[in-house]
Formats: C-alpha cells, structure tokens, sequence
C-alpha cells in the first residue's frame, strides 16, 4: 500500500487528524488545542444523547407495545415496525455518541485478544451478508494482555462495520493477530474495499468526519481514542481502489 498513517503521538498523528498536523503539540505530542476541541464536543455531544436516550426510549417503547396490539397482516404493522427500527437506529447511535462524550477510562482486566476478535466478528455475523468472506490467522501462542474488553471489542466491530461498508459489492476481510516484535500485540483487518483517498488519510480519525450517506463519523475517532487510553495505537494504510489495512497495537504488561 502506498500510503500510511499512524495514531501514535509523535509519529504522523492522525488521532486528532487534519489540520491538526500543524498546530503546536506538546513534549507527548499533543495537541491541546484540538484535545480542548474534542473535551467540549465530547461535553455538548453527552448532553445531546442523554436526552434523545430518553426520547427515544419511549418512542421504542411504545412502538413495541404496539407491535403486541396491532396484528402481523394489519397494513398498520409495517409503519410501527419502521418506526421500532428506526428508534433502535436512534438508539444506536446515541450510544456511540455517549461513547465518544464519556471518553471513558479503561478497565483494563487479563483477557485474551483472539477472543475479542472472534466476538467482534459474531456481532458483526448479520452485518456481513454473503458476499463478504472473512479469513482469520489467529496467533494461538499470544500472551494475554491488561485491557478493557468490552472497549476492545467496540473497537473492532467498528472496524469490521466500516470495512463492510467499503465493500458494498462484496470482498474479503482478512484478520490476524501476533507479535510485534518483543513487548506489542498486533492486530491486522484488511480488506479489499474502495480505499480512502490520500486527501482523508488524515481526517478518517476525526469525530464527525464521515464519507457515508448514514455516517456520523464517531467510529474511528472513538477506537483511536479507545486504543490510546490502552497506550497502543492504530496504524492506516490504504489505496483507493485496492482496499485497507488497519493495524492495532496494544503493549503486553
Ligand atoms: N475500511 C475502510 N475503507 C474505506 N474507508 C474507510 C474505512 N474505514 C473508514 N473509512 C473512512 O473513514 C470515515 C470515518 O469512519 P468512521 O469514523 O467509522 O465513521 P462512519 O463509519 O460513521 O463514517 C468513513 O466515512 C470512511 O470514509
Ligand atoms: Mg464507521
């Protein structure tokens, strides 16, 4: 692949994304001004989905109770069931926009890494479809490693979401997982989607930057946040046309 990006400070940093690049960073390579930026977001963005939780949570709410009332045949049913999908898509979304508002810390516990792969990829199984062929190569000898698990896996299924959708004719995912090098776990998801082009290697990797028409944007931003707080990082490289491969790292205490 002919271009590559890196979340780690220091390196081409591509958690903040963007312009970002040329602001001032400090001696951790941080830039406080877009870290300000993201804090009073991530303020405003907690608010809002606090309050659509709760709208939404009557909305699903009634909508299934009147999926119980209304009978399967009555031209009714198809309205409320749209309405109980769409309060559920809602619903969705509101918790990756807490996410992303919470910032939350880790809490980190012993687990093993394949295990988080394999249950990212079977929340993903209806995402999927047929025309996507997945592959593993999954390291059995790997240590286990301090890291919050269910963070992980939110992580991953992010990334397994968004090489769905950049395969929208199909394609393959490939996942693999082994050292790298003596004191880092590495985690491999390529694909052979449509590519990112070289312009948004950096701004994939900023909240609300989305090419999708049902993007929001908070994917990435949160993994690579989520990522750090584990003290690993994300690596990108990409080639419109070819397809992706994201790389995660995360230290082995
Ligand atoms: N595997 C991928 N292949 C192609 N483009 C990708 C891939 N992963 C991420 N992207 C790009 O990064 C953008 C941001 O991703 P993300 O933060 O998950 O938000 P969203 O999925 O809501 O758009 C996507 O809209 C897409 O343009
Ligand atoms: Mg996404």
């Amino acid at each position: 692949m002919d271009q590559a990006r890196s979340s780690e400070p220091g390196q081409v940093p591509a958690v903040n994304g963007g312009n970002g690049n040329r602001a001032p960073k400090d001696e951790k390579g941080i830039n406080r001004v877009e870290e300000e930026k993201l804090r009073s977001l991530g303020l405003f963005a907690r608010k809002v989905a606090h309050d659509f939780n709760n709208i939404l949570g009557g909305i699903l709410g009634y909508a299934s109770f009147m999926k119980t009332i209304v009978k399967e045949d009555d031209s009714i049913y198809r309205y409320v069931d749209i309405i109980e999908s769409s309060a559920i898509r809602g619903s969705k979304l509101t918790k990756k926009l807490l996410d992303f508002g919470r910032g939350e810390e880790p809490e980190p516990k012993t687990i093993e890494i394949n295990g988080v792969v394999e249950e990212a990829f079977s929340q993903a199984v209806g995402d999927l479809g047929d025309k996507i062929n997945v592959e593993k190569s999954l390291d059995e000898g790997l240590p286990k490693i301090n890291a919050d698990r269910d963070q992980l896996i939110r992580v991953f299924s992010s990334i397994i979401e968004n090489a769905v959708e950049a395969m929208a004719d199909g394609g393959d995912i490939r996942v693999q997982s082994g050292m790298a090098g003596d004191s880092e776990i590495c985690v491999t998801i390529s694909d052979t989607g449509e590519g990112i082009e070289a312009l948004n290697l950096d701004a994939v990797f900023d909240p609300l930057f989305t090419t999708r028409e049902k993007g929001r944007g908070f994917g990435l931003s949160i993994a690579c946040r989520m990522i750090k707080n584990h003290g690993g990082r994300i690596d990108l490289e990409s080639e419109p046309g070819k397809g992706t491969i994201l790389k995660v790292f995360l230290p082995v205490k």
